[in-house]
């Protein structure tokens, strides 16, 4: 597993080879980038809600977008794809639910924080093997 900098930015590395899906994953690393920005610039919690909710609505549209693209080009894995997006779904949702809006705790804000990773590295790992995939049989 490649590791992301931290402060990685897209780059052509992470291209799927497919400019929607492309555009999807350019948009929200930069809205998770505004997330991160609330956190370390210390906003008011209700900002920082307001981007991760973003962050999280985002995420959910994209993922359902890609399991619409798999299931219309019968994507063989795609199974196994829709059970890592449920994976980061979950994890999303269980920062979501332990936010308090009266006080973030340096625990929560480093969950908050560790978003970014989880969907670089998802995007790195699982949704590179898609891309090969599509690539593959593209060049057959
Ligand atoms: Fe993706
Ligand atoms: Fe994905």
């Amino acid at each position: 597993m490649k590791k992301p900098k931290w402060n990685l930015e897209w780059d052509d590395g992470m291209s799927v080879g497919i400019p929607e899906i492309d555009e999807d994953h350019k948009r929200f690393i930069s809205l998770i980038d505004e997330l991160n920005l609330a956190i370390t610039e210390r906003m008011r919690a209700a900002e920082i809600n307001r981007r991760l909710l973003h962050v999280i609505e985002d995420t959910n549209q994209h993922f359902e977008r890609e399991e619409h693209f798999f299931r219309e080009r019968q994507y063989p894995n795609a199974e196994g794809h829709a059970r890592s997006h449920n994976n980061v779904r979950n994890t999303l949702k269980k920062i979501q639910d332990s936010f308090m809006p009266y006080g973030l705790e340096a625990e929560w804000l480093d969950a908050a924080l560790m978003i970014k990773q989880i969907l670089i590295n998802h995007i790195l790992d699982e949704d590179m093997q898609y891309a090969n995939y599509f690539k593959s049989i593209k060049a057959k």
